[in-house]
């Protein structure tokens, strides 16, 4: 591990171009961008985390990275509010063999809470009534987490063995798998399980 020292490239630089597309397909699909949620805009929102946070976290947390390795589990929020709305999660067997995959994938679950502050506020806001612990979490202290997420990866990715490339393909992967599962539950809301929205 080099000393601290800033790559030329910035990796939060070159992971947000690596995904922004997705990101973007993320934001139309969700309803998020609309002017007023629907619960089951919400519901196929949780569905998609739900379906893949918990292998994602459960991959970073058990690796030995040392750095990886500070993430706050919020699946179990997650699976209780997916659990409390009626959604089935479709878990994920995912693998994520090499350091830089982990970050990449890190990244991803990192940014996402950075959405949450919006979302949070939005569920308060126009959808109080349905549970919402995750998004809760999620928001508090998102600014101060993705800061230190930040200063992590910069660390990390000086170390010329990681291959940012190799992260950028991870968070892909969960990308898509994210939207592989919101695309279904959008078209077709009775995917993700009987009953709990409005
Ligand atoms: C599956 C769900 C989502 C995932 C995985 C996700 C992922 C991410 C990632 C990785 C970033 C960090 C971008 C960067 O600065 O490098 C981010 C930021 C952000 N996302 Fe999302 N996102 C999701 C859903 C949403 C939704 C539905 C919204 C709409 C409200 C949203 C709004 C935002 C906002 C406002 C930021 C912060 C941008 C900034 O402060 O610069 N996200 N998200």
């Amino acid at each position: 591990m080099a000393d601290g020292g800033i790559h030329a490239a910035d990796p939060i630089h070159v992971l947000r171009r690596g995904v922004a597309d997705l990101h973007d397909r993320v934001d139309r699909l969700s309803g998020f961008g609309a002017p007023s949620i629907s619960s089951d805009a919400y519901r196929s929102l949780v569905a998609a985390l739900a379906s893949v946070v918990p292998a994602v976290e459960a991959a970073v947390i058990g690796s030995d990275d040392a750095l990886v390795a500070d993430v706050p589990p919020f699946a179990p929020l997650l699976l209780d509010d997916a659990r409390r709305l009626g959604i089935t999660p479709q878990p994920w067997a995912v693998t994520l063999d090499d350091a830089a995959q982990r970050w990449g994938a890190r990244y991803v679950l990192a940014g996402s809470q950075l959405g949450a502050v919006v979302i949070a506020r939005r569920l308060r806001d126009e959808l109080p009534e349905l549970p919402r612990a995750y998004f809760t979490a999620a928001a508090t202290g998102a600014g101060e987490r993705w800061a230190a997420f930040r200063s992590d990866a910069r660390v990390a990715f000086a170390d010329d063995e990681l291959d940012v490339s190799a992260a950028v393909d991870a968070a892909r992967d969960v990308f898509e798998r994210l939207l592989a599962v919101l695309e279904r539950s959008v078209c077709d809301p009775s995917t993700v399980g009987a009953g709990g929205g409005r």
